[in-house]
């Protein structure tokens, strides 16, 4: 019999989701050579919020701002979150919109469709790529190469992970060198090649990397969050009608004139925000929460330290756990009950500490506009009787397929 606590599973590759939770009652951090994965919600809020314990230098892959610790992360986060506001997010929402309407509306109606490759990929890819400025012909480049980086890492093989980034990476850089002489107004890439830190300018690596981590890891973050927010609606039907009244364009009445969408959130441009559409939103987190796709990321200890019982020791690879903490019935005393307003305050779908989502107000934003537009051009979503739904495996969560039947 193996050690309890050893992170180590098989069922992982069945159903991450329950994996974990079988883990985390046996161990509030569990551990193999080297690496100590932290499964609790105490201790995860615990170690994300001390960056000084848990650096995010975990690679000497300089990943910008996610790998960075201090003052150094604190300076170019101030540059991230500046094209990450409410208000410069509500700006996209029509762009959204339309692209979700037409990607629905080219859905045909009565036979399977597979939500995450004929919805999920393509809004991800259409709204990212319009939000950033980048031409309509690369959609076909990034879609081809969403696919592969998955592969990549689904192999586990470093020189195959490598060679897809490298692909990435010259992709971005021919980007960048179209707009070398370009108005700092012409878009938001051209926008951000004028950025500084420290009083000079930004490097191309650093512009590079930047873009890399909007577009590399949170275009599948998106398609996959899609699968997850189907899969909730086409098997919780009595939801997905109280969801469906809620997304109707009149629902909810507005809100009093002069009050500003909650932290985090984006007021629709130009009024204040209808209470429909935060309600949606609220939605979207809490059905995340249940079954929280982005699985987790990575830290590195500075020095030795207690956590849930555990000596961790100095330079030790961490794992923190977002699926497994958002499921943490010390927290969550019935994981699967889906409560808006009871779990939001506790919610880590979007991470806590310094590093806490930049992209959670575009990310929910966009989310919205494609249920919205699901579910006011149907009148059913279905699960289909023909083709099973399928897990995605490690290291990404949730749904590979969402085979669904739209009316
Ligand atoms: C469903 C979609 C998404 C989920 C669940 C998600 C979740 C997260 C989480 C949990 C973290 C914390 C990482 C840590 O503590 O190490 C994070 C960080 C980050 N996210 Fe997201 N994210 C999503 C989409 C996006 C989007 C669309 C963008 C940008 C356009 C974005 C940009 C970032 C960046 C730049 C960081 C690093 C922040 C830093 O290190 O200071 N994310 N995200």
């Amino acid at each position: 019999m193996g050690d309890p606590c050893d992170i180590t599973s098989d069922q992982v590759w069945e159903d991450q989701r329950a994996a974990y939770d079988a883990m985390r009652s046996r161990c509030p951090v569990a551990h193999d050579d080297g690496t100590w994965m932290v499964l609790r919600h105490a201790e995860v809020v615990a170690a994300a919020t001390d960056p000084v314990t848990f650096s995010s230098a975990f690679t000497p892959r300089r990943a910008i701002p996610n790998s960075l610790d201090g003052a150094e992360h604190a300076a170019f986060r101030r540059i991230v979150d500046r094209y990450l506001t409410p208000e410069r997010v509500a700006r996209e929402e029509a762009q959204c919109r339309s692209h979700a309407a037409a990607i629905i509306d080219s859905l045909p109606r009565g036979v399977t469709v597979k939500t995450v490759a004929q919805l999920g990929v393509p809004f991800a890819v259409r709204s990212q790529s319009s939000w950033l400025g980048w031409p309509a012909e690369l959609e076909d480049e990034l879609v081809a190469w969403m696919a592969d980086n998955h592969a990549a890492t689904r192999s586990g093989d470093r020189s195959r992970t490598a060679a897809v980034a490298e692909r990435f990476d010259a992709l971005i850089h021919g980007l960048l060198d179209a707009r070398r002489d370009a108005d700092p107004g012409t878009d938001l890439t051209a926008e951000l090649m004028h950025e500084t830190v420290d009083g000079r300018p930004l490097t191309d690596e650093e512009i590079v990397s930047i873009l890399r981590n909007w577009t590399a890891g949170d275009l599948g973050s998106l398609a996959t969050s899609i699968g997850v927010v189907v899969h909730f609606l086409a098997s919780h039907p009595d939801e997905q009608e109280r969801l469906r009244q809620l997304s109707t364009p009149t629902a909810g009445r507005a809100a009093p004139a002069g009050r500003a969408a909650p932290a985090g959130r984006a007021a629709p441009a130009g009024r204040a925000a209808p209470e429909g559409a935060m309600a949606l939103e609220d939605a979207i987190e809490e059905i995340l929460r249940i079954d929280d796709p982005f699985v987790s990321n990575r830290r590195r200890t500075t020095r030795e330290v207690n956590l849930g019982g555990e000596t961790i020791p100095a330079g030790a690879r961490v794992i923190l756990n977002w699926t497994a903490a958002n499921r943490d019935p010390l927290v969550f005393p019935d994981p699967d009950a889906f409560d808006p307003a009871a779990h939001a305050p506790d919610n880590l779908v979007f991470g806590i500490g310094p590093h806490v989502c930049p992209g959670r107000a575009l990310t929910l934003m966009e989310l919205r506009v494609v249920t919205e537009e699901l579910l006011r051009r149907t009148t059913a979503i279905t699960l289909s009787p023909e083709r099973p739904t399928v897990r995605e495996t490690p290291p990404v969560g949730g749904w590979a397929r969402v085979p669904v039947v739209l009316r």
